[in-house]
């Protein structure tokens, strides 16, 4: 039998051994290994990276495609690890520019405490005369609410105790359960999570005083199975697919209870309930439901809350323990907005709101308590830096604000944390098309201007030089290219263009809009004035702005503390209109409308 070949991962320092043979990509998704990979290992995105050494301890697998590594890096022992298969003993560096950084947590507000009334609760239990009369027999003390089920193993415990302990019961409101029994009441602690496409975040809670006493943060392990949803989908079509990817996700869920326990210094064991806000693929992922359905345009959304125990996710919790997930909407409008539209009391408020949630994926909520409808777009990943030439995640080294000045006729920009630019983000691609318009490297329609300053021609065409080679920290010009500027209109236009069906729709004016909620990394560190500059989001006169943060996990966490926040997420799912772009023929119109900066008179009077 062949040898096992030993890599070591740095900066981790991690060792793994794998099979002579095996693809790297697979060996560090076996190990937890995380970096990008976009494309899922099909070879297109060229985005993972990583740096052999020797260089001759892997082959390549097939042909080099357009996004392998140049012969010069490859001397180097840059090579792609989903093509590429390890023959002998070797160091595999993960280099910057792979490597995913977990977030900063935005935790949520304390919602009031006269809101507090989690499901989970402990009551005093006496058993009857009968007590091989499975339910009928036990008395929960000041117990009311609906009968409550307890499964066979539960009752033996309390029979055996005869009585003298304590039963935890998760009602809900709609159905109760005994789930656990204890020698006493104990302290109850909820986990709330926010459970995204790249990283997942929680938040430990004390559910009698409402007070988050953890926190803790760990990327998606299924990142490595490729960062758009529907190559997910299609990861998750086959049985063993989608068993991996639920597999995963409990991997990452347990990785951020660990460190919030840790953090808070109890035992994860204590948990009673978990409550997770993600989005549809995510939920029908880590619920154990084949995600191929959600492939299809029309694919079929119950709008549920969906229960399960956690033994089902290998969580180290009790097996029992329940977990909840906030209801989905429609295929791409999940339990997160779900989480928003709590966060924002989208469902409780009198005023018209705009309620906006740009990740890869775009989700509007327009309405108020009487009426709402949603709709979501395909915004891209170019608002976080994705799929744009020079873009990269916010971290250390990129750049995040830029702006124009008139009088020097000079565009200047910031990193984050002050030193030589790597790249751009989210926030900076916006402030740098918006900058660029003003500067006149722009036209109305988003096409670099030939001749203006800083534009220059490369072999794709042409590309505005935010930072020359000698000014950048990786010694390659950070540059914004025609392609960039087709996909930044695209994206910018998708976005506007729903905002525009859901208020010609509704017959709102731009002017009747009272609030502007903004979720998410977008909704913290865009600059607002860059956003409606660009034309992103329409001119809103009468708005206040709110920036809610991490809405999705703050609506987790409101639904964890408190069953009125859990109707409401209930409500709030099966009462939102949907308006499936798809095949909405209005879309088409809107969508050409916003391809110019900002976009049509009608969404910018004054502009
Ligand atoms: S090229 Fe996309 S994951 Fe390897």
């Amino acid at each position: 039998m062949d040898t096992p070949v030993r890599i070591v991962v740095q900066p981790s320092g991690q060792v793994v051994e794998a099979r002579r043979g095996d693809r790297l990509l697979d060996i560090a998704r076996e190990a937890g290994i995380v970096f990008e990979a976009i494309c899922g290992g099909a070879g297109e995105c060229g985005k993972c990276r990583v740096v052999v050494d020797p260089p001759d301890a892997v082959e390549m697998i097939g042909e080099p495609g357009r996004s392998a590594p140049s012969p010069g890096e490859r001397a180097q022992g840059y090579v792609l690890a989903c093509r590429s298969r390890v023959v002998g003993n070797c160091t595999m560096t993960v280099p910057v520019e792979s490597r995913i950084i977990a977030p900063k947590i935005l935790i949520p507000d304390q919602i009031d405490p006269c809101d507090l009334d989690p499901a989970v609760r402990a009551y005093r239990v006496s058993v009857g005369s009968d007590p091989f009369a499975v339910g009928s027999s036990v008395r929960l003390e000041d117990y009311h609410g609906p009968r409550p089920r307890i499964d066979r193993e539960v009752f033996e415990r309390l029979r055996n105790r005869g009585g003298d302990c304590w039963g935890i019961v998760h009602s809900d409101g709609e159905r109760a359960r005994i789930f656990r029994v204890t020698r006493e009441p104990g302290r109850k602690i909820g986990l709330a999570v926010d459970l995204g496409t790249t990283t997942v975040v929680g938040v430990l809670v004390d559910l009698e005083t409402g007070r988050v006493i953890g926190t803790g943060a760990a990327l998606n392990r299924q990142i490595t199975w490729g960062e758009e949803l529907l190559t997910r989908c299609a990861f998750g079509r086959a049985e063993a697919g989608c068993a991996t990817l639920r597999r995963a996700a409990g991997e990452s869920i347990g990785l951020v209870l660990m460190g919030a326990a840790e953090q808070a210094g109890l035992e994860p064991g204590e948990v009673a309930e978990v409550v997770l806000a993600g989005n549809t693929v995510m939920t029908w992922l880590v619920a154990g439901r084949n995600p191929s359905p959600l492939e299809l345009v029309d694919a079929p959304i119950d709008r549920d809350i969906v229960r399960f125990p956690a033994g089902e996710l290998g969580l180290p919790l009790d097996p029992a323990t329940p977990v909840t997930c906030l209801p989905s909407i429609s295929r791409f409008v999940g339990g997160d907005v779900v989480g928003d539209m709590l966060t924002a009391g989208l469902c409780r408020g009198e005023e018209v709101s705009l309620l906006v949630d740009l990740g890869t994926n775009g989700e509007i909520v327009l309405g108020c308590a009487e009426w709402r409808a949603c709709t979501s777009c395909a915004s891209g990943p170019a608002f976080e830096g994705g799929g744009i030439s020079s873009g990269m995640r916010a971290m250390e080294g990129a750049i995040e604000r830029v702006s124009y000045d008139p009088d020097a006729r000079a565009i200047s920009w910031f990193t984050i944390g002050g030193g030589a630019p790597r790249g751009i983000c989210g926030s900076g691609i916006i402030d740098a098309a918006f900058a660029m318009y003003r500067a006149g490297v722009l036209d109305f329609t988003g096409r670099l201007v030939e001749g203006a300053p800083g534009v220059r021609r490369n072999a794709e065409g042409l590309e505005f030089v935010l930072v020359p080679e000698d000014g950048s920290a990786t010694g390659r010009a950070i540059t914004v290219t025609e392609r960039d500027m087709t996909y930044l209109m695209d994206s910018k236009a998708a976005v506007l263009g729903a905002v525009k069906v859901l208020l010609d729709r509704y017959r709102i004016g731009t002017a009747d809009i009272r609030h502007l909620y903004l979720a998410g990394a977008f909704g913290a560190y865009a600059d607002l004035e860059s956003v409606v500059g660009f034309g992103i989001l329409p001119r809103l006169p009468n708005a206040e702005v709110h920036a809610i943060g991490n809405g999705s996990l703050a609506g987790a966490y409101s639904v964890l503390v408190s069953r009125a926040r859990r109707r409401e997420a209930a409500d709030c799912a099966e009462s939102t209109a949907y308006i499936d772009l798809l095949v909405d023929p209005a879309f088409v119109e809107t969508y050409t409308a916003a391809l110019q900066i900002p976009g049509p008179p009608s969404l910018f009077p004054n502009a």
